[in-house]
């Protein structure tokens, strides 16, 4: 296959990892970058090193097909390569910006190996003004490299499903021939993505599948923004749950109420535990930085961050009403450390939070997962113990907190807590379960906002 038709994706996360299975069953040869040994390793073997529902088979199917190299040269794969997206990590700053330090390095090695006329696009998060920077250094190579941002919109849990039945894609650059050229990427999969879904084993789902062009900034400003709208969207509806709380409105018939305006919409007014996970925490941070270096106030933002802070010590506060106000030696049991169903991603978990919070505050905490034990271990204190099932986390427990909406969880029978618990205290974290159910079985049902 010729160079046109071959792309290296550098970082296989997430993002990167997806974006090159789903590429590589597009028509294109892909070189997907991982310098990470042990990870590279999982990934030749036709094998995500993270969970993510129909990944697995769309990489070995890929790998199969030949059309899907994983490596971990930028030497064999970017010289030879048309388009390289940078998919590589951003983690936080202590002070809760991003840091480049991958993303310019990669972009830096990439620079040096690109073939003239090669199109560089970035796809990792990053605060608006990247991009100019990055494209100034292109230049000084004297090479012809265009830049594009190409922002990603795919939520972990529904990767695929995300990525194949889009509602838009954004690419933002100064060079159009470019822009075009990365868009022509996307119409492809949009043309083989009935096959790709069927080895996905993924339902097809309505999507609006808008092509959008924009400036170089503005698609970098898009991204961040409608991540910081969704968490704002959240922090407002858990504001709403406090005053509920103490009105004795239930924010869940709230929330559907106010929904169901078009205008507002129900998506992301789901009030609990707050939004955790490797996007909005880091992109709110991330936002106010920037306005904070060219001098604009989002004190709007400030205030979604601070809300969402919160949530964690709200509902331990609620339950410690419920226990007698005291929290020590009360064996509190977490169902959920992912920071959300359907993945294994514990960066920033609520449910983390929560099992971290319980165990300084003198509780004896049992937690359970069915995907993150691993991930999970390092973040978690030292006090806390993984169980394998729902019956070994919960057996003697005082309260359980359901943290994330893991089907099982929510399909759990409340007769089955109130045989296995030693106390009655069911803390629903994330406003999914059923309170009269709860009730019913004698146990004491505490929402957030409900
Ligand atoms: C988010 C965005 O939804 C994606 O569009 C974006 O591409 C991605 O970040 C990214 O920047 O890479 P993700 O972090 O995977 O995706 O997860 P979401 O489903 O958006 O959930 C984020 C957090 O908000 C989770 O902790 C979730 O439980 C919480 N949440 C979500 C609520 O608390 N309430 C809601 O109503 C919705």
């Amino acid at each position: 296959m010729d160079k046109n038709h071959t792309i290296t994706i550098l970082g296989t996360g997430y993002v990167g990892l997806t974006t090159a299975a789903l590429l590589a069953h597009s028509g294109y040869r892909v070189y997907a970058v991982e310098p990470n040994q042990t990870r590279l390793d999982v990934i030749k073997q036709g094998k995500s090193f993270f969970y993510e529902k129909g990944l697995d088979p769309v990489i070995a199917a890929a790998l199969e097909k030949g059309s899907l190299i994983p490596t971990d040269s930028y030497e064999v794969s970017v010289p030879a390569s048309s388009i390289v997206f940078s998919c590589v990590g951003t983690p936080d700053n202590p002070d809760g910006s991003s840091n480049l330090t991958y993303v310019f390095s990669a972009a830096e090695e990439a620079g040096r190996l690109m073939a003239p006329d090669t199109i560089y696009v970035q796809k990792s998060t990053v605060p608006v003004g990247t991009g100019a920077r990055i494209e100034e250094s292109f230049a000084k190579l004297g090479k012809a490299i265009s830049y594009v941002s190409n922002p990603e919109f795919l939520r972990e849990g529904t990767a695929l499903q995300d990525t194949l039945f889009f509602d838009r894609i954004v690419v933002g650059g100064n060079d159009h021939h470019a822009t075009g050229q990365v868009l022509e990427l996307y119409r492809a999969l949009e043309a083989s993505r009935t096959a790709i879904a069927a080895i996905a084993g993924v339902d097809s789902a309505p999507q609006k599948g808008e092509y959008i062009t924009t400036s170089l900034s503005s698609a970098e400003l898009i991204k961040v923004t409608a991540n910081a709208f969704l968490a704002l969207k959240i922090s407002f509806a858990n504001s709403i749950a406090k005053l509920a709380d103490t009105v004795g409105a239930d924010v869940v018939e709230v929330m559907n109420g106010v929904g169901a305006d078009e205008r507002i919409g129900r998506a992301f007014l789901h009030a609990g535990r707050g939004y955790g996970g490797g996007c909005f925490p880091k992109d709110v941070s991330g936002l106010i930085a920037s306005g904070l270096d060219h001098g604009v106030d989002l004190t709007i933002m400030t205030a979604a961050q601070a809300v969402n802070d919160s949530m964690p010590g709200y509902i331990i506060e609620k339950l410690q009403r419920q226990l007698g106000d005291t929290l020590t030696d009360k064996h509190v049991a977490i169902l959920g450390l992912a920071f959300k169903a359907g993945t294994s991603d514990v960066r920033r978990s609520p449910g983390i939070a929560l099992a971290n919070m319980l165990t300084r505050a003198g509780a004896i905490v049992t937690a359970y997962d069915p995907q993150a034990r691993e991930e999970a271990a390092d973040t978690l204190t030292a006090g806390v113990t993984q169980h394998d099932s729902i019956d070994a986390a919960i057996t003697g427990a005082d309260a359980v907190i359901v943290a994330t909406e893991w089907p099982e969880f929510i399909e759990y029978p409340a007769a089955q807590y109130a045989a296995t618990m030693q106390g009655t205290l069911v803390v629903d974290a994330i406003n999914r379960l059923d309170s009269s159910d709860i009730q019913a079985a004698g146990l004491t049902y505490i929402g957030v906002g409900r």
